[in-house]
């Protein structure tokens, strides 16, 4: 399968020890610092298909070069781990938290992202010593930090590693928009494929209806805004089993599905007028039929795949087309829950109709780290699942993701619900 081509993890290990853990504190160090070395190492493992010209690109504002990636990942580790536990590190580059900061005000002031991708130097090989330097200071700090202050760290270390995950598929997501606006079509790894689907009856299953917890149950890690875990009201209702193929896109397409204003919300339909849309992104027409690019470059068009790179636009219109609607993130998660769906996980995350909101009860933490995610709770929807892109061992039934509406090049695809 493909994604063992891009990721070392046996699908769905988990990062560090459980929670509950009766290892030694030995022990526990030598699991952190596995983690940490694989999950550094696929990051690495993902940059190596590219070029350093490759690795500078930045093809949109949204998206960012390979190089800023391994960086940003690494001053992370560097501002929220190594600096506040260890008194003896030394800052790699004073001017890299400027250039490498994201989006945490409190952390200092940052470069302007849409920017990103005019910065030629630090080159890549500064990059790479960058990470060692951090690397190796992680390595000792997981070996040497005391018992008394080890549970900290590792929580630290802990949200640096499912940080690093996240921008592991940002990764592939961003070059492959960078690849899309070459007319020579780029290949990232030419023996990349599609993962393999599940197969089974197709058609719409009942979601338990009634109450349900909804959120992280607390075993394992989870992000914030996973929690806190709280009751929901399921209606009576079913959900598709299968994604929305593209052979269902295609029809769409064909109805005048890009056509017709009456399928598109307001905002929806001023974004296909304004960016001339006529099928998901990276989608092109040839002369011999519709033709799409992929981690392996431009492919046809295969009908039987799920469709990709489509915005919540367009998930809404297509639901409205077939009839149907997009479940809620809460419907989505009991279904999941309840093992009544076929790939909820690792091919395409799954538009829901929830807007992104903080849960009943939600605080951020106090803090930089505290602006991770609860400063986003406004005008963007929630996606559920994971993709082909996100590394093994990642995903989570609560797992939130979140974009604007208008997004299209992450592995975004769409889950039909019907309540009839
Ligand atoms: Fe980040």
């Amino acid at each position: 399968m493909a994604r063992t081509a891009i990721s070392p993890f046996p699908h769905g290990a988990a990062i560090g020890p459980a929670p509950v853990s009766n290892k030694s504190p030995d022990e526990t160090r030598a699991v952190w610092l596995d983690a940490f070395r694989r999950v550094r190492a696929e990051t690495e493992a993902r940059a190596s298909h590219l070029s350093a010209e490759d690795q500078i690109v930045q093809s949109m504002a949204d998206a960012s070069p390979t190089k800023w990636h391994r960086a940003h990942v690494t001053w992370f580790f560097e501002q929220f781990l190594l600096v506040p536990n260890d008194s003896s590190y030394k800052i790699f580059d004073e001017r890299f938290p400027f250039l490498f900061n994201s989006y945490y005000v409190a952390a200092g002031p940052r470069h302007a992202r849409p920017q990103r991708g005019l910065i030629t130097r630090p080159n890549g090989e500064d990059v790479t010593a960058y990470r060692a330097h951090v690397d190796a200071a992680v390595e000792r700090l997981i070996e040497t930090v005391s018992p008394a202050n080890a549970a900290h760290v590792f929580s630290i270390l802990e949200i640096g590693l499912h940080h690093e995950q996240q921008h592991q598929e940002l990764l592939l997501t961003d070059i492959l928009h960078a690849f899309a606006q070459n007319p020579t079509d780029p290949v990232y790894d030419a023996s990349w494929q599609w993962p393999r689907l599940r197969q089974g009856p197709p058609g719409f299953v009942d979601v338990p209806a009634g109450i349900h917890s909804v959120g992280h149950d607390g075993q394992g890690y989870s992000f914030d805004n996973e929690t806190p875990r709280h009751d929901e009201l399921i209606p009576k209702m079913r959900i598709a089993r299968h994604l929305v193929s593209n052979a269902e896109w295609l029809q769409f397409i064909e109805a005048g599905g890009y056509t017709s204003p009456s399928l598109w919300l307001s905002d929806g339909w001023a974004v296909v007028q304004a960016e001339n849309w006529r099928a998901p992104g990276y989608w092109r027409r040839k002369d011999d039929g519709w033709h799409t690019m992929t981690l392996a470059g431009l492919q046809p068009v295969d009908p039987d795949l799920p469709v990709c790179h489509v915005s919540y636009y367009e998930a809404d219109a297509f639901a409205r087309f077939a009839g149907k609607h997009l479940p809620s993130e809460a419907e989505w998660e009991v279904a999941a829950r309840a093992n009544v769906i076929a790939d909820a996980f690792g091919i395409t995350w799954q538009w829901t109709r929830s807007a992104y909101l903080s849960y009943p009860g939600y605080r951020a933490a106090e803090g930089a780290l505290g602006e991770y995610n609860g400063k986003f709770m406004v005008s963007q929807m929630v996606l559920r699942g994971s993709s082909l892109a996100t590394p093994a061992g990642h995903e989570r039934v609560s797992y939130r993701n979140f974009f604007y509406p208008p997004s299209r090049w992450q592995f975004s695809g769409v889950r039909l619900a019907e309540f009839n």
